[in-house]
């Protein structure tokens, strides 16, 4: 999916993440803590995902605020990772500039000796984040560009959404 978040210039930030959770409160992503997007989070915590699925000629647009996912959840996934990601994970300082793809892979092999025969700790500058949906879109491709769209708002009442049909 396609996160986008504002910068702290206020400028827009997107990028693709992967959905790696989907509660009836909110949908999961996993990421570095100190990576660009994480910041901006911290800073703001208003975002946006969009879902395409090609061969469906569907979109999904789902937006709110994202909260941090507790730490127990992260460690619990962070185990399920295959090895490779999980140091990759721990040497990164995602966003940050980097040397030399030599240096990374330099980082990566040191700690793989390190840690030889022994399970990767899931490092603090790992985590994740749930938004939690304040508005739905749905968005069917149909012929010509009579697309259906509808769009899911909160009502004051928990769990029911007032549902507009939008013009393509
Ligand atoms: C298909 C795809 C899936 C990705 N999934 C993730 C992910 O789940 N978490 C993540 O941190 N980065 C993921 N990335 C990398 C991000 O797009 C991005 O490059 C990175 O998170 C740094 O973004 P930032 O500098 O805005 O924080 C993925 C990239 C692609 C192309």
């Amino acid at each position: 999916m396609c996160l986008a978040t504002i910068g702290l210039d206020g400028s827009p930030a997107a990028r693709m993440v992967l959905l790696k959770g989907l509660q009836p409160e909110g949908l999961d992503f996993f990421t570095c803590l100190q990576s660009q997007k994480a910041n901006q989070l911290s800073a703001d915590p208003r975002a946006c995902l969009d879902f395409w699925w090609s061969p469906l000629n569907r979109q999904v647009v789902v937006s709110g605020q994202v909260e941090p996912l507790r730490r127990k959840l992260v460690e619990k996934y962070f185990e399920t990772r295959p090895r490779g990601s999980q140091i990759a994970a721990t040497i990164s300082r995602q966003s940050a500039p980097s040397p030399s793809r030599d240096d990374l892979e330099d980082r990566w092999q040191k700690m793989e000796n390190q840690f030889e025969g022994e399970q990767i700790p899931c490092p603090d500058h790992w985590g994740g984040f749930r938004l939690v949906p304040e508005r739905f879109e749905f968005w069917q491709g149909r012929e010509d560009r009579l697309h259906d769209r509808f769009e899911f708002l909160p009502t004051e009442e928990a769990g029911l959404w007032d549902i507009n049909r939008l013009d393509p």
